[in-house]
């Protein structure tokens, strides 16, 4: 079975074709980064006025790189939601009409249960001999507007052990990489500083940051970090960054987040008895992330390669086939959400 899948819940508008679920016959990404790097975040107004331009030219590569022309589609699927409503419309209303155009189905998927997908995609397979995720397995979702861990039982079955109280993960990395003066986006610009930290004042500026535990729990809380980070550019720094400085400082916030990431889910996984653990999200992209995660779970990690890990429509195409295999349930669809719940329904045909 071939799908059609569009992704445009953000600031990349993105189409792919996937096959059978795990097969990505193509993959296409328009981003808007430069767009929104001059503003130093994502523009609502602009990304949705964007999206509509890169419509039409995203739609005819996704086609011609997977070589196929419509005959050979079965399906269209879309993100539903969450995400920015202007930009969620745009993607939603040309697959409504390209399914209608067709007489194809028209399969709606939420944008973290299509992060989640990414680890069924072949490219993600590779790293374990082709075989799938085994059941239950604990979900650790780092992205920009999500951080929660959940207990996937089966396709599509998803329990929410615990979630962030205040900011994810990714938005925590982009408001400490606007604090210190770090291009948009503010992840990579963080892990890119931490690389040039000098070992010796990393680790001394690692101890000054706090960990938010939460003991007993599965949630997390990132704003205490990012105003111990604001604090330290303002008082002892006096504003006054060297580049020396915003590498220690990047270096020790990626420590303190990655050090409570990597142990509640390590943690998780073992107190749930998973048989595995995946990881999905942009911030699945950092590489301080997977090692330790690598290190602290005691049963096997998956981790999508980095581009199937931020936004992307094969991961839409990917869960959309489980969903019209029918072995995901219409699933409760605020179980992911700390934003609002499904904000458009993509309907039938
Ligand atoms: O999943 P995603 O592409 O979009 C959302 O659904 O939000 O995630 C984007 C987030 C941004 O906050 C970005 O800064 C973060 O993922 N991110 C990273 C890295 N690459 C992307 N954070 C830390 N390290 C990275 N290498
Ligand atoms: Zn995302």
């Amino acid at each position: 079975m071939r799908i059609l899948a569009l992704e445009s819940s953000c600031d990349e508008f993105a189409g792919a074709v996937v096959e059978d679920g795990r097969r990505v016959l193509s993959s296409v990404v328009a981003s808007q980064v430069d767009l929104h790097g001059r503003y130093g975040g994502v523009v609502p107004e602009l990304a949705g006025r964007e999206h509509l331009r890169s419509l039409v030219p995203v739609l005819q590569a996704t086609l011609e790189q997977a070589g196929q022309r419509w005959e050979g589609i079965d399906a269209v699927a879309v993100t539903q939601g969450p995400g920015l409503g202007g930009s969620l419309l745009v993607g939603i209303n040309a697959a409504k009409a390209l399914a209608w155009a067709r007489g194809l189905p028209c399969l709606p998927v939420h944008h973290i249960e299509g992060h989640l997908y990414a680890n069924w995609l072949e490219a993600a397979l590779e790293a374990h001999g082709g075989e799938p995720p085994s059941f239950p397995l604990v979900c650790l979702v780092v992205s920009g507007g999500h951080t929660e861990l959940l207990l996937m039982h089966g396709h599509g079955q998803f329990e929410r052990l615990g979630q962030t109280l205040d900011d994810a993960a990714g938005e925590a990395f982009d408001k400490v990489g606007r604090l210190l003066g770090l291009p948009f986006p503010g992840g990579p610009a963080v892990e890119r500083a931490a690389q040039e930290a000098v070992a010796g004042a990393a680790a001394a500026a690692g101890k000054a940051l706090p960990r938010a535990w939460l003991a007993g729990s599965d949630n997390f809380s990132f704003s205490g970090i990012k105003t111990a980070v604001l604090n330290r550019v303002r008082d002892d720094l006096g504003g006054n960054l060297s580049a020396a400085d915003v590498a220690a400082l990047a270096y020790a916030f990626q420590e303190s987040m990655v050090d409570v990431l990597s142990r509640k889910t390590a943690d998780a996984a073992l107190a749930q008895g998973a048989r595995e653990v995946i990881v999905a999200g942009g911030v699945a992209a950092n590489g301080a992330l997977r090692r330790a995660l690598a290190e602290r779970c005691s049963v096997p990690l998956r981790v999508p390669p980095a581009a199937l890990c931020t936004d992307n429509a094969a991961m839409i195409g990917g869960a959309a086939y489980y969903k019209a295999q029918g072995e995901i349930e219409e699933g409760n669809w605020d179980l992911f959400s700390t934003s609002g719940a499904a904000v458009f329904s993509a309907g039938g045909r």
